[in-house]
């Protein structure tokens, strides 16, 4: 057992994904993928057929079903629960769509510091629907699988919020964030507060890890990561770690602010791709695992242009204990499912040629 985790001992032992999370020696490196089930998969297509996506996060049955097929499909050594990262908006008192083509839209987005103190944050129950879903996973795999539970970082959550969808340059965010600081760090807490009891459910309902996603943190600068939004990841980081589970921090274009993003004490840090592997550990440190760093782009290429990139980051990883095997970010629609496939194949088959080598 390593001296220096503060993990509860019963966590020690688990699965090949588990272990690599808290830098504990594995037998093959653990490989999953960021948005494993999704519109690329045909099972997945099927479901959206007959149920919006937010009618498949409700219902625990289906986000169960879809979950587990996508990662049996894959033969991967983590799922993670089906769900999305807006769902925390409305318990808070914000109703929000998904358009075809346009992603998410919420209908009345956060502006001044009245919309902020209307945000309820005593509702989080109302998302027992994940953590029933997360049970069924969690039975279904027993301790063969990793079992991920998720939430957004609140920069990239109250980005959501204020900008009423997806964003390319952040406007209103950062006018908020400059302009209106007392409005903001009041938002900051109230989704904190709420991610806090979120996390929570899906942790007593089974989830082993839970992964933090600040996709869109790359939009800020290191000050404004540091002077903004890097106090209340921290807070989140370390109450979820509270309840005796490895975090997963992630974000996207992050090579700038990989070093302060470890400053949270997540156990495992998220690389895009922009980086190579070996570089973003070393600005993470060797006290963190990490994550990544495929560009997802590359399923769309030939096998052994994929296979030369999957033994890139492998060798980058160099066997040190604390690497999983991931995308720099999610699947898109329209890869070919026998590519991750592969993947999947390469990484096992990788190990197998080390050792016999
Ligand atoms: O296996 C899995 O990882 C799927 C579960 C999952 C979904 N969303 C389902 C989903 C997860 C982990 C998410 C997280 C999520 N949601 C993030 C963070 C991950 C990332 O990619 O950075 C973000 C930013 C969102 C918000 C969101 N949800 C967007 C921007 C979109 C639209 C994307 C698009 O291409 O249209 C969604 C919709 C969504 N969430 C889909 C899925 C499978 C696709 C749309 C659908 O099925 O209708």
């Amino acid at each position: 057992m390593n001296p220096d985790n503060p993990l509860p001992e019963a966590i020690h032992g688990g699965s090949r994904f588990l272990r690599a999370c808290l830098r504990q020696p594995v037998d093959c490196t653990p490989v999953w993928f960021l948005r494993q089930a999704g519109r690329y998969m045909q099972e997945y297509r099927e479901v959206r057929k007959h149920h919006s996506l937010v009618e498949i996060c409700k219902q625990p049955d289906l986000a169960a079903e879809v979950t587990i097929a996508a990662a049996e499909k894959l033969d991967v050594d983590a799922a993670i629960i089906f769900a999305d990262l807006l769902l925390p908006l409305e318990p808070m008192g914000l109703d929000f769509d998904f358009l075809d083509g346009k992603g998410p839209v919420v209908q009345h987005p956060v502006r001044t510091v009245e919309d902020v103190r209307t945000l309820h944050t005593d509702r989080a129950d109302e998302l027992a629907y994940v953590a029933r879903a997360i049970e069924k996973v969690a039975a279904h795999f027993r301790d063969c699988l990793g079992i991920i539970g998720f939430c957004g970082a609140p920069y990239t959550l109250a980005s959501y919020m204020i900008e009423g969808g997806g964003s390319r340059d952040f406007i209103h965010t950062k006018q908020m964030m400059y302009a209106k600081p007392a409005a903001w760090h009041l938002l900051l807490d109230k989704i904190v507060a709420v991610l806090e009891e979120y996390c929570r459910l899906q942790v007593e309902a089974g989830a082993e890890v839970i992964q933090i996603f600040d996709s869109w943190v790359g939009s800020l600068a290191l000050e404004d990561y540091r002077d903004y939004a890097f106090e209340a990841s921290k807070r989140l980081v370390r109450s979820v770690q509270q309840l005796g589970v490895p975090v997963i921090y992630f974000g996207v274009e992050t090579t700038g602010l990989l070093t302060q993003m470890a400053a949270t004490g997540a156990d495992v840090i998220g690389l895009d791709w922009r980086q190579p592997l070996d570089e973003g550990w070393r600005a993470v440190g060797p006290d963190h695992a990490v994550q990544g760093n495929l560009d997802p782009i590359t399923l769309f290429a030939p096998l052994d242009v994929l296979e030369q990139r999957v033994q890139e980051i492998l060798r980058a990883a160099n066997g040190r204990p604390g690497h999983i095997f991931n995308l720099g970010h999610g699947v898109v629609p329209g890869t070919p499912v026998e590519n991750v496939q592969a993947v999947v194949r390469m990484v096992r088959e990788f190990r197998l040629e080390q050792a016999n080598g």
